[in-house]
């Protein structure tokens, strides 16, 4: 496998509206991005990914984009990107933007000219059919954030268009070459700029089955989840490699795909030497315990199933490139939350899952607040929810017969809106985050976990996130941690999590995923300990006595 500049690194992602607020309009902004990179180098990230801070109407918080040129004023000015892309740079820190373009904004002016004259150029740069009132749809795929795929376009009785998330989120129709060819245009002029690349969304839903055809229907709304069409489509590898060669590759970017439903076949085609993203995000931890009936239904995965799904995904990769490791985004709920059980998020036990995660093969990304191990909010009314995407599936709650407080509180835990809380500096009134009203409520948990009560404290989970970046950085390890393979070790043993990683030197890591102690046995002696989530090691001769939630990184 080819080393790459970016592999030693570690990254961050940002979510601009909850992060900082310099202008007290409570919505977190650039220059409060700007404000804290110093903060961000003493961490020790050296990538930051920029959730959507284009113009747009935030019907989706920014995933949809009016203008891919400019800056949405709530955010910024160009001038404060530039700078924030060159102060990054002055510490060492690569900014990468969010690329959203399997759809863009209804209020973008390429859809705004389809409405107009869906027969001009336009029209052809979306999904237009002709449908009349008692017609059946195009096709019967459901949308991401519930209904139809379709829905009539603005200003005609005639026509519908496709929109595979939010109404207000058309499809783009990768099928013309125009609209690629000006998509490319809009990636080189940001790549110019000096911009280190992209996180690049939803991109898997750019290549649809064509022609639109229905498909068997898998709820009792006659509707077919569009998981069911991409996986019966092929062709979407042939875009992104001509992207990745009219883009990326030509400036040596790093890019992440959100990539979900790959085929396994195709994985050395996206993330290999020569694959066309630098990087795709690891969602298998995230898919355990999903059910395709809605979050209603979901489970909260077990440390087994975490396991396994780890270490699937760990020799999936394997000799083919880099995952991209994560516990949380703004899309998930807090990992801290998901993975440990209620009543156990003691600093060492969101130690121990980060741990976990981190030292696996593979880019590790931080999200906003994890390293100071920020929590889902309990939320009980409909009200408290800003996300579009919880709010369809409250309805697909009460649609299966749960009431409105048994819908509030299967949904709560799943909720997009509880990793977009704004971030916790400090104990002060809204942790500090703004001085005017948030734009989302703050965790009232601030009080207690923000960055100020642990910034400094060496037991605190910030510094042991410090902790875990210095050692992937350390001249000594950093061969091994980054490159070095992964060996599950007594995999079999419950509640256990251990795993090796062996390059030029053998590193050990081990998490005890439970409450009650348990003993592991030792492979061999002890070189050096390098990471340990609590004061006290108890080593004898042939095992290691784990306390609950202990976690420890070993060289042997
Ligand atoms: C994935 C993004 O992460 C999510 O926030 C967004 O709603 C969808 N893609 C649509 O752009
Ligand atoms: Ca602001």
């Amino acid at each position: 496998m080819q080393k790459k500049w970016w592999h030693g690194k570690t990254a961050y992602q940002i979510y601009p509206k909850s992060f900082f607020d310099t202008n007290g309009d409570g919505i977190g902004d650039l220059r409060g991005v700007i404000s804290k990179l110093d903060y961000l180098q003493e961490l020790g990230i050296e990538i930051v990914w920029l959730s959507p801070v284009y113009c747009s109407p935030l019907a989706d918080q920014g995933y949809d984009i009016s203008d891919y040129y400019d800056i949405d004023p709530r955010f910024g000015t160009m001038a404060d990107m530039e700078e924030l892309i060159s102060e990054g740079r002055k510490r060492g820190i690569s900014i990468v933007m969010d690329l959203v373009v399997n759809h863009c904004s209804d209020e973008h002016v390429w859809f705004q000219k389809a409405c107009a004259d869906p027969d001009g150029p336009y029209g052809q740069y979306f999904y237009i059919r002709d449908w009349h009132e008692g017609e059946r749809l195009p096709c019967n795929w459901r949308s991401y954030f519930g209904g139809p795929v379709w829905d009539l376009l603005p200003g005609h009785t005639d026509k519908v268009y496709f929109h595979a998330f939010h109404k207000k989120q058309p499809d783009l129709n990768w099928e013309n070459p125009l609209l690629r060819r000006e998509i490319y245009r809009m990636i080189n002029w940001w790549l110019d700029k000096g911009l280190g690349g992209f996180r690049i969304d939803a991109i898997i839903n750019i290549k649809k089955l064509l022609p639109f055809c229905d498909l068997p229907a898998d709820r009792d709304d006659g509707l077919c989840s569009i998981k069911t069409m991409l996986a019966r489509t092929d062709g979407v590898n042939v875009f992104l490699r001509e992207m990745a060669e009219e883009t990326f590759h030509r400036y040596d970017a790093f890019s992440v795909g959100e990539v979900f439903n790959e085929k396994t076949e195709d994985l050395p085609l996206i993330i290999g030497d020569d694959g066309y993203f630098s990087s795709m995000f690891d969602f298998s931890e995230h898919l355990i315990g999903m059910d395709a009936r809605g979050w209603y239904a979901w489970t909260q995965p077990t440390a087994e199933e975490y396991k396994r799904a780890a270490f699937t995904a760990q020799k999936r990769s394997a000799g083919v490139g880099f995952f991209s490791n994560i516990i949380e985004n703004h899309d998930e709920p807090r990992g801290v939350s998901h993975y440990l059980p209620q009543g156990e998020r003691s600093e060492a036990a969101k130690k121990m899952i980060g741990g976990l995660n981190f030292m696996l093969r593979g880019l590790p990304f931080l999200y906003q607040g994890q390293e100071i191990g920020m929590e889902n909010m309990d939320r009980w009314e409909l009200s408290q929810f800003d996300d579009i995407n919880t709010l369809d599936e409250y309805k697909v709650a009460l649609r299966a017969g749960l009431s409105h407080e048994e819908a509030i509180a299967a949904i709560s835990p799943y909720s997009r809106d509880n990793a977009r809380t704004p971030f916790q500096w400090d104990g002060t009134e809204n942790a500090g985050f703004t001085t005017g009203i948030p734009w989302l409520p703050v965790n009232p948990n601030y009080r207690t976990v923000n960055l100020l009560q642990q910034r400094g404290r060496d037991d605190s989970v910030y510094e042991f996130y410090r902790s875990l970046i210095s050692l992937r950085k350390n001249a000594a390890y950093a061969e091994t941690v980054v490159y070095g393979e992964t060996e599950p070790y007594c995999c079999g043993q419950r509640n256990l999590m251990a795993y090796f990683r062996r390059g030029e030197r053998c590193l050990l890591v081990a998490g005890n995923f439970q409450k009650e102690v348990q003993d592991m046995p030792m492979p061999g002696p002890m070189k050096k300990l390098l990471l340990n989530n609590m004061d006290k090691l108890e080593l004898k001769e042939k095992a290691l006595r784990l306390e609950g939630w202990q976690f420890v990184v070993m060289e042997i």
